[in-house]
């Protein structure tokens, strides 16, 4: 039992890859299992700052192997942009990479559609990073995808079937001019050349060393209030993010998890449109926005920003298993006199038992006020470092959760990490 599993408990961004770096020193395999380049995953190591989307956020350790599972949907143009970004960075990536077989490759006309639809979706857009991610599941579950492994079988058969279907979209509903099968044709056939080297059956690969004594940690993107199940549907990725999406994504057995690490920031922030009960508006939010530095990873965008909620969190330690919370970017907080802690849902007069699947743009949030403790706690490096009224801010997540915290993270550093 030699595996982890690293989550988002609340919108994505939670820190998952300074959490997963800072784990990655002790880990021989780290492997992404879903979602695609819409993640934006930064590490900052000294002065560097690094921002992966595809390649798992362990790579800058020079010995761990990295692993892109089936649960991925791969973007070709992406996937090698990174790995050419890293390389003139000093860091030899493709050399530690293994790529799924059974991963969806994301194409071109996935991520054309996808801006296609937000645009013309009026009130009803969603709010997507527009990298073709929501087509590409979508045409995976309808079994009219491409895969890792069709690259080098019957290609040019399966190509044209799908460009025949994804092009009678675009020119009869968007009135696009159609994709050219060749060009795409031509490319797909070298990009398959040049990573043949990576491309294997992960699941077998990661059991087989799971089984010889090794370490693997499962790097989740998004966040459990964008799971495609258990998120705010319509407004949520298209993937589970969750444990379940973890073990389906990789395809190792669910016998070797011994930890299930939650990720939450020390307050709440989502990108994209759909409901937020602990939002703040105006000023407040705009406040809050700056002191995190809140903008997106991958588009730059702003992040709405809100008060912490602790019925999405219990959510997310129910959905999950969560053995242990990391609690992120606490040091964004040192500035408030009072901070209000969301613990309950009521809607209609009546305090709810969960996080519900439907009608949260209705809720009315119960919070409890905890004191501030006012002062800077970016230096502090163990729980006795930090001040009274910070301890208790801690400890009322770990009551109302029922999770333990087992740890802090106080800056994006790596050694910015207390251990509890
Ligand atoms: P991810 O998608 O969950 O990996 O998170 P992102 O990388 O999108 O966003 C988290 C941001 O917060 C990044 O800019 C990190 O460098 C930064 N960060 C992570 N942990 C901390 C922390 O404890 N304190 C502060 N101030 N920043 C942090
Ligand atoms: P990381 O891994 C925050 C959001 C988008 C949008 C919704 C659907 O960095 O935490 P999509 O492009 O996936 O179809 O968009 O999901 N979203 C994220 N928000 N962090 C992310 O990833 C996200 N990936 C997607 O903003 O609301
Ligand atoms: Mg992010």
């Amino acid at each position: 039992m030699s595996a982890t599993i690293v989550v988002g408990t609340q919108w994505g961004d939670e820190g998952k890859a300074k959490v997963i770096d800072y784990l990655s020193e002790n880990i021989d395999i780290i492997a992404r299992y879903q979602g695609g380049a819409n993640a934006g995953h930064t590490v900052k190591v000294g002065d560097e700052t690094y921002i992966f989307h595809l390649i798992p956020s362990g790579i800058l350790y020079p010995n761990t192997m990295c692993v892109i599972g089936n649960g991925v949907v791969l973007d070709p143009v992406a996937f090698e942009e990174e790995i050419e970004g890293l390389k003139k960075r000093g860091i030899d990536a493709i050399g530690r990479i293994r790529v799924s077989d059974a991963c969806h490759i994301v194409l071109p006309v996935h991520r054309t559609i996808d801006s296609l639809r937000e645009a013309s979706a009026g009130g009803n857009k969603i709010g997507t990073t527009k990298r073709g991610i929501g087509i590409c599941y979508a045409d995976k579950t309808m079994r009219v995808g491409l895969r890792v492994g069709d690259l080098y079988g019957k290609l040019e058969e399966r190509l044209k079937h799908i460009l025949e279907m994804k092009n009678r979209e675009l020119t009869e509903i968007y009135g696009e001019p159609a994709m050219e099968f060749q060009p795409l044709f031509d490319s797909l056939k070298a990009f398959a050349e040049r990573i043949k080297p990576c491309v294997m059956n992960t699941s077998l690969y990661l059991n087989r060393e799971l089984e010889a004594g090794k370490t693997v940690l499962l790097e989740g993107a998004q966040g459990t209030a964008l799971d495609i199940d258990f998120g705010t549907y319509p407004y949520v990725t298209s993937s589970n993010t969750t444990t379940g999406g973890a073990i389906s994504g990789s395809g190792i057995s669910f016998q070797h998890i011994n930890e299930v690490y939650g990720i939450c920031k020390a307050y709440v922030t989502r990108v994209g449109e759909g409901p937020f009960p602990t939002e703040l508006h105006g000023d407040e939010g705009e406040h809050l926005r700056k002191l995190g530095g809140e903008f997106g990873a991958t588009t730059g965008r702003p992040r709405r920003c809100g008060w912490f909620d602790v019925e999405l969190l219990r959510h997310a330690a129910r959905v999950n298993g969560l053995t242990g919370l990391v609690l992120t970017k606490l040091d964004v907080l040192s500035d408030y006199e009072t901070l209000p802690l969301g613990h309950a849902y009521r809607r209609d007069g009546k305090t709810l038992d969960a996080f519900p699947a439907c009608g949260l743009d209705e809720i009315e949030v119960e919070y409890e006020n905890m004191p501030g403790w006012n002062s800077d706690i970016s230096g502090a490096r163990s729980w006795n470092d930090l001040p009274e009224n910070c301890k208790k801010y801690v400890e009322a997540i770990g009551k109302w959760t029922g999770v333990p915290v087992k740890f802090i993270s106080v800056g994006p550093g790596r050694d910015q990490t207390i251990v509890l």
